[in-house]
Protein backbone atom coordinates (compact mmCIF):
# COMPACT_ATOMS: atom_id res chain seq x y z
CA UNK A 1 0.00 0.00 0.00
CA UNK A 2 1.48 3.23 -1.11
CA UNK A 3 1.24 6.53 1.22
CA UNK A 4 -1.77 7.57 -0.84
CA UNK A 5 -3.61 4.91 -0.58
CA UNK A 6 -3.41 5.14 3.03
CA UNK A 7 -4.05 8.19 3.53
CA UNK A 8 -7.08 7.75 1.49
CA UNK A 9 -8.22 5.00 3.63
CA UNK A 10 -7.66 7.09 6.80
CA UNK A 11 -10.26 9.26 5.22
CA UNK A 12 -12.43 6.83 4.17
CA UNK A 13 -13.21 5.92 7.69
CA UNK A 14 -14.86 8.88 7.74
CA UNK A 15 -17.46 7.48 5.25
CA UNK A 16 -18.42 4.50 7.35
CA UNK A 17 -22.24 4.41 7.33
CA UNK A 18 -23.41 2.31 10.46
CA UNK A 19 -27.51 3.11 10.95
CA UNK A 20 -28.14 5.40 13.04
CA UNK A 21 -31.14 7.58 14.33
CA UNK A 22 -32.19 10.06 16.77
CA UNK A 23 -31.79 13.94 17.33
CA UNK A 24 -28.55 15.53 18.92
CA UNK A 25 -28.64 15.45 22.64
CA UNK A 26 -25.43 15.54 24.30
CA UNK A 27 -26.61 14.93 27.93
CA UNK A 28 -23.84 12.62 30.16
CA UNK A 29 -21.48 13.08 27.36
CA UNK A 30 -18.14 13.78 29.01
CA UNK A 31 -17.04 13.11 32.19
CA UNK A 32 -18.34 9.84 32.17
CA UNK A 33 -16.27 6.79 33.68
CA UNK A 34 -13.83 5.28 31.04
CA UNK A 35 -13.44 1.69 30.25
CA UNK A 36 -10.31 -0.29 28.55
CA UNK A 37 -11.22 -1.78 25.40
CA UNK A 38 -8.84 -4.29 24.37
CA UNK A 39 -8.88 -5.89 20.71
CA UNK A 40 -8.02 -9.75 20.90
CA UNK A 41 -6.91 -9.31 16.54
CA UNK A 42 -4.91 -6.62 16.61
CA UNK A 43 -4.02 -6.53 20.05
CA UNK A 44 -4.61 -2.53 21.01
CA UNK A 45 -6.16 -1.04 23.59
CA UNK A 46 -8.47 2.14 23.58
CA UNK A 47 -10.54 4.05 26.82
CA UNK A 48 -14.13 4.35 26.16
CA UNK A 49 -16.50 6.12 28.29
CA UNK A 50 -18.66 3.34 29.98
CA UNK A 51 -21.55 3.72 28.47
CA UNK A 52 -20.60 4.17 24.75
CA UNK A 53 -22.18 2.18 22.18
CA UNK A 54 -19.57 0.15 19.72
CA UNK A 55 -20.26 -1.44 16.29
CA UNK A 56 -17.07 -3.26 14.04
CA UNK A 57 -17.72 -2.47 10.17
CA UNK A 58 -17.02 -6.26 9.48
CA UNK A 59 -20.61 -6.74 10.68
CA UNK A 60 -22.76 -4.17 9.37
CA UNK A 61 -22.67 -6.57 6.09
CA UNK A 62 -20.97 -3.90 3.79
CA UNK A 63 -18.04 -6.05 2.40
CA UNK A 64 -17.24 -3.61 0.12
CA UNK A 65 -16.47 -0.82 2.20
CA UNK A 66 -14.78 -3.16 5.12
CA UNK A 67 -13.13 -4.77 2.89
CA UNK A 68 -13.45 -8.48 4.98
CA UNK A 69 -10.66 -9.76 2.32
CA UNK A 70 -8.53 -7.15 2.38
CA UNK A 71 -7.43 -7.46 6.05
CA UNK A 72 -8.70 -4.21 7.08
CA UNK A 73 -10.83 -3.80 9.89
CA UNK A 74 -12.90 -0.55 10.93
CA UNK A 75 -14.36 -0.46 14.49
CA UNK A 76 -16.73 2.55 15.87
CA UNK A 77 -18.04 4.10 19.01
CA UNK A 78 -20.33 6.75 19.84
CA UNK A 79 -22.15 8.45 22.41
CA UNK A 80 -26.00 7.20 24.03
CA UNK A 81 -28.61 9.51 22.86
CA UNK A 82 -26.33 11.20 19.90
CA UNK A 83 -26.73 10.77 16.60
CA UNK A 84 -23.75 8.57 15.36
CA UNK A 85 -22.86 11.44 12.57
CA UNK A 86 -22.86 14.08 14.74
CA UNK A 87 -20.01 12.50 17.72
CA UNK A 88 -18.28 9.30 16.51
CA UNK A 89 -14.76 7.75 17.46
CA UNK A 90 -13.69 5.04 14.62
CA UNK A 91 -10.17 3.50 14.59
CA UNK A 92 -9.27 1.71 10.86
CA UNK A 93 -6.72 -1.28 10.67
CA UNK A 94 -5.17 -2.05 7.31
CA UNK A 95 -2.25 -3.61 5.79
CA UNK A 96 1.01 -1.60 5.53
CA UNK A 97 3.82 -2.64 3.32
CA UNK A 98 6.93 -3.80 4.40
CA UNK A 99 8.91 -0.97 4.24
CA UNK A 100 6.80 0.55 6.34
CA UNK A 101 8.66 -0.27 9.93
CA UNK A 102 8.32 3.69 11.05
CA UNK A 103 6.22 6.38 11.12
CA UNK A 104 9.19 9.01 9.87
CA UNK A 105 8.33 6.23 6.10
CA UNK A 106 5.03 9.03 5.93
CA UNK A 107 6.98 12.30 6.25
CA UNK A 108 7.54 14.31 9.38
CA UNK A 109 3.97 14.80 10.99
CA UNK A 110 3.13 18.12 9.33
CA UNK A 111 3.80 16.48 5.73
CA UNK A 112 1.45 14.19 6.91
CA UNK A 113 -1.04 16.14 8.70
CA UNK A 114 -1.00 18.06 5.48
CA UNK A 115 -1.26 15.27 2.96
CA UNK A 116 -4.12 13.84 5.12
CA UNK A 117 -5.99 17.19 5.26
CA UNK A 118 -4.89 18.50 1.38
CA UNK A 119 -6.57 15.03 0.20
CA UNK A 120 -9.71 16.10 1.31
CA UNK A 121 -10.02 19.80 0.84
CA UNK A 122 -11.60 21.31 -2.06
CA UNK A 123 -11.51 24.59 -0.99
CA UNK A 124 -10.04 25.91 -3.93
CA UNK A 125 -13.40 25.87 -5.89
CA UNK A 126 -14.87 28.35 -4.08
CA UNK A 127 -12.58 30.36 -5.08
CA UNK A 128 -13.28 29.21 -8.92
CA UNK A 129 -15.91 30.25 -10.90
CA UNK A 130 -19.56 29.27 -9.28
CA UNK A 131 -20.45 27.43 -12.82
CA UNK A 132 -17.65 25.75 -12.15
CA UNK A 133 -18.68 24.03 -8.75
CA UNK A 134 -21.97 22.78 -10.61
CA UNK A 135 -23.96 23.65 -7.36
CA UNK A 136 -22.10 20.76 -5.79
CA UNK A 137 -21.11 21.10 -2.22
CA UNK A 138 -17.66 21.55 -1.71
CA UNK A 139 -15.40 20.09 1.00
CA UNK A 140 -13.45 22.62 3.11
CA UNK A 141 -10.96 20.54 4.92
CA UNK A 142 -8.41 23.28 7.60
CA UNK A 143 -5.91 22.04 9.30
CA UNK A 144 -5.83 23.32 13.02
CA UNK A 145 -2.31 21.53 14.57
CA UNK A 146 -0.15 18.54 14.23
CA UNK A 147 2.31 16.80 16.55
CA UNK A 148 4.23 13.65 17.32
CA UNK A 149 4.02 12.08 21.26
CA UNK A 150 4.95 8.79 21.73
CA UNK A 151 5.35 7.05 18.15
CA UNK A 152 1.91 8.29 17.28
CA UNK A 153 1.51 10.84 14.63
CA UNK A 154 -1.42 13.32 16.30
CA UNK A 155 -3.87 16.09 13.58
CA UNK A 156 -6.63 18.07 14.51
CA UNK A 157 -8.51 19.56 11.74
CA UNK A 158 -12.27 20.33 10.58
CA UNK A 159 -14.23 19.71 7.72
CA UNK A 160 -17.52 21.37 6.48
CA UNK A 161 -18.91 20.48 3.15
CA UNK A 162 -20.12 24.01 1.95
CA UNK A 163 -22.71 25.18 1.89
CA UNK A 164 -24.86 21.98 3.24
CA UNK A 165 -23.44 20.47 6.63
CA UNK A 166 -22.21 22.13 9.75
CA UNK A 167 -18.46 22.40 10.56
CA UNK A 168 -17.23 19.08 11.90
CA UNK A 169 -14.27 18.95 14.79
CA UNK A 170 -11.30 16.18 13.79
CA UNK A 171 -8.78 14.44 15.88
CA UNK A 172 -6.99 12.00 14.38
CA UNK A 173 -3.84 9.74 15.24
CA UNK A 174 -1.88 7.30 13.20
CA UNK A 175 0.42 4.61 14.60
CA UNK A 176 2.28 1.33 13.30
CA UNK A 177 2.14 -1.30 15.39
CA UNK A 178 3.18 -5.48 15.00
CA UNK A 179 -0.12 -7.55 15.57
CA UNK A 180 1.36 -11.07 15.81
CA UNK A 181 1.61 -11.69 12.26
CA UNK A 182 2.12 -8.38 10.59
CA UNK A 183 3.07 -5.00 10.62
CA UNK A 184 -0.31 -2.83 10.49
CA UNK A 185 -1.20 0.33 10.62
CA UNK A 186 -3.82 1.98 13.38
CA UNK A 187 -5.80 5.16 12.13
CA UNK A 188 -8.15 6.48 14.95
CA UNK A 189 -10.69 9.52 14.61
CA UNK A 190 -13.03 10.96 17.35
CA UNK A 191 -14.81 13.66 15.88
CA UNK A 192 -18.21 16.03 16.52
CA UNK A 193 -20.03 18.90 15.42
CA UNK A 194 -18.12 21.62 16.19
CA UNK A 195 -20.90 22.94 17.81
CA UNK A 196 -21.00 19.87 20.38
CA UNK A 197 -16.92 20.17 20.87
CA UNK A 198 -17.34 22.12 24.52
CA UNK A 199 -19.11 19.20 25.18
CA UNK A 200 -17.13 16.40 23.90
CA UNK A 201 -13.52 18.08 23.06
CA UNK A 202 -11.93 16.15 26.21
CA UNK A 203 -13.48 12.65 26.06
CA UNK A 204 -12.42 12.57 22.12
CA UNK A 205 -9.33 14.00 22.99
CA UNK A 206 -8.50 11.40 25.91
CA UNK A 207 -9.73 8.74 23.55
CA UNK A 208 -7.35 9.55 21.06
CA UNK A 209 -4.42 9.40 23.40
CA UNK A 210 -5.73 6.57 24.90
CA UNK A 211 -4.51 4.34 21.62
CA UNK A 212 -2.14 2.24 22.81
CA UNK A 213 -0.64 -0.25 20.28
CA UNK A 214 2.49 -3.38 20.26
CA UNK A 215 5.73 -2.38 18.95
CA UNK A 216 6.63 -2.91 15.19
CA UNK A 217 8.61 -5.64 14.15
CA UNK A 218 11.41 -5.99 11.89
C1 LIG B 1 -21.80 -0.76 0.52
O1 LIG B 1 -21.28 0.55 0.52
C2 LIG B 1 -21.20 1.11 -0.78
C3 LIG B 1 -20.51 2.47 -0.64
O2 LIG B 1 -21.03 3.20 0.42
C4 LIG B 1 -22.60 1.21 -1.37
O3 LIG B 1 -22.53 1.76 -2.66
C5 LIG B 1 -23.21 -0.18 -1.42
O4 LIG B 1 -24.53 -0.08 -1.88
C6 LIG B 1 -23.20 -0.82 -0.05
N1 LIG B 1 -23.63 -2.21 -0.14
C7 LIG B 1 -24.49 -2.75 0.72
C8 LIG B 1 -24.81 -4.20 0.52
O5 LIG B 1 -24.99 -2.11 1.63
C1 LIG C 1 -1.99 -8.23 4.44
O1 LIG C 1 -0.65 -8.53 4.75
C2 LIG C 1 -0.34 -9.91 4.83
C3 LIG C 1 1.13 -9.97 5.13
O2 LIG C 1 1.88 -9.16 4.30
C4 LIG C 1 -0.71 -10.66 3.57
O3 LIG C 1 -0.52 -12.02 3.73
C5 LIG C 1 -2.15 -10.38 3.24
O4 LIG C 1 -2.49 -10.99 2.01
C6 LIG C 1 -2.36 -8.90 3.14
N1 LIG C 1 -3.70 -8.62 2.76
C7 LIG C 1 -3.96 -7.71 1.84
C8 LIG C 1 -5.38 -7.55 1.47
O5 LIG C 1 -3.10 -7.01 1.34
C1 LIG D 1 -18.92 9.38 12.03
O1 LIG D 1 -19.28 10.69 11.64
C2 LIG D 1 -19.09 10.96 10.28
C3 LIG D 1 -19.43 12.41 10.05
O2 LIG D 1 -20.76 12.68 10.32
C4 LIG D 1 -19.94 10.04 9.45
O3 LIG D 1 -19.70 10.29 8.07
C5 LIG D 1 -19.59 8.61 9.78
O4 LIG D 1 -20.46 7.75 9.09
C6 LIG D 1 -19.75 8.38 11.27
N1 LIG D 1 -19.30 7.02 11.58
C7 LIG D 1 -20.10 6.15 12.16
C8 LIG D 1 -19.50 4.84 12.45
O5 LIG D 1 -21.26 6.41 12.43
C1 LIG E 1 -3.07 -9.53 12.09
O1 LIG E 1 -3.40 -8.96 10.82
C2 LIG E 1 -3.77 -9.89 9.83
C3 LIG E 1 -4.06 -9.16 8.55
O2 LIG E 1 -2.95 -8.51 8.07
C4 LIG E 1 -5.01 -10.65 10.30
O3 LIG E 1 -5.33 -11.63 9.33
C5 LIG E 1 -4.74 -11.31 11.63
O4 LIG E 1 -5.93 -11.90 12.10
C6 LIG E 1 -4.28 -10.27 12.64
N1 LIG E 1 -4.03 -10.84 13.95
C7 LIG E 1 -3.10 -11.77 14.20
C8 LIG E 1 -2.96 -12.20 15.63
O5 LIG E 1 -2.37 -12.22 13.32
Amino acid sequence: MDRRRILLASGAALALGLSSAGSVRAEGAPGASFTQYADPQDSFTLKVPANWGFGEGELSGNASFSGASGGRRTLAWFPENVNPRDVNVTITITNVSVEFTKLGSFGTPFTFASNLVNSQDRSYMLRGPEWARRNEPVMVAKLLDAGEVSNKYFLEYTLQKVPDEPKRHLYTAVALGYNGTYNRLYSITAQSLEELKPQYEATLVAMVKSLSVPPTKF
